[in-house]
């Protein structure tokens, strides 16, 4: 039987809803939610997330700002903004949009945002919690690939998950996330020996490998929750997944669409988590 398609458009909507009325609330305590987001130089495709991110902030309520600095800018300048961030009160969660020009290290970067205002879940503050599963800022792709298998309703604890992919954004808050649910998780890779064999174990599969359509149904267990995390623009122009959607389809009992699955999940996670860094600063 063909799979139920899971649209990350619709939660992502609902979701939003949600938020925009938790932030009505918020403001009649006297706290408005504010998002600065900083862009260091001109990458065309930081630009549209840039400017994404901060019309759903508009949308839900969110006081946003985005600070541009020129693609020369150091190190030092740009530390100091976030020093500068870090210390308003009325700035709750701070990104710094990546990829960074090369003559700035992304890691001193991330290191230096307060782990209260990192919004992104990227800090090593944030990243451990989320390891040793204390409550955390979550990162924003991860924390939206869970609420889209808690849709399909399908209980998570001693399930078997397989992720493909390892990235610190990724694959490893995810297969983090997925152990704090008791599902018992499988963390696989581009080095991995006999993927296929070990994708076609996972009740549910999360595939995060950046390969167009690379998951075929020879990789799914008849039945399983497929979680397709790519996004891929093919020569044609065409946008595809890491998954071959019409094949793998047919088999999965549930399976996110590309694009509209967990594209739409990772700024209603970062609007979440904006909510919840003023929450926690105002507490
Ligand atoms: N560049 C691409 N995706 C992201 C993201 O989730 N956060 C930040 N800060 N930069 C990005």
């Amino acid at each position: 039987m063909a799979a139920q398609i899971i649209s990350g458009k619709e939660v992502a909507k609902t979701i939003r809803e949600e938020l925009k009325r938790e932030t009505e609330e918020l403001k009649k305590k006297g706290i408005t939610p504010g998002l600065t987001v900083i862009l260091v130089g001109d990458d065309p495709a930081s630009q549209i997330y840039v400017n994404m991110k901060a019309k759903a902030c508009e949308e839900i309520g969110i006081r946003s700002e985005v600070i541009r600095m020129d693609r020369s800018t150091s190190q030092d300048d740009l530390l100091e903004e976030i020093n500068r961030l870090n210390q308003d009160v009325n700035v709750h969660g701070i990104l710094v949009q990546l990829p960074l020009p090369k003559q700035i290290d992304e890691k001193l970067i991330i290191n230096a945002i307060s782990p209260e205002k990192d919004v992104d879940g990227f800090h090593p503050v944030n990243v451990g919690k989320l390891a040793i599963g204390e409550n955390t800022l979550l990162p924003c792709t991860p924390n939206g690939i869970l609420e889209l298998i808690r849709q399909t309703e399908i209980e998570i604890k001693g399930k078997h998950a397989v992720v493909i992919g390892r990235s610190n954004i990724v694959g490893k808050p995810v297969s983090f996330l997925l152990l704090r649910e008791n599902a018992t998780v499988t963390m696989t890779h581009s080095k991995t020996k006999d993927l296929p064999a070990i994708a076609k174990q996972a009740d549910i599969l999360v595939v995060a490998i950046g390969k167009p359509e690379m998951v075929t149904k020879e990789y799914v267990k008849p039945g399983a929750i497929v979680i397709d995390v790519g996004t891929n623009r093919l020569e044609s122009g065409k946008v595809v997944g890491d998954v071959k959607f019409d094949e793998v389809k047919e088999i999965a009992s549930f399976i996110t669409p590309v694009p509209g699955g967990v594209g739409p999940m990772t700024i209603t996670m970062l609007l979440k988590n904006t909510i919840e860094a003023a929450k926690q600063i105002h507490h």
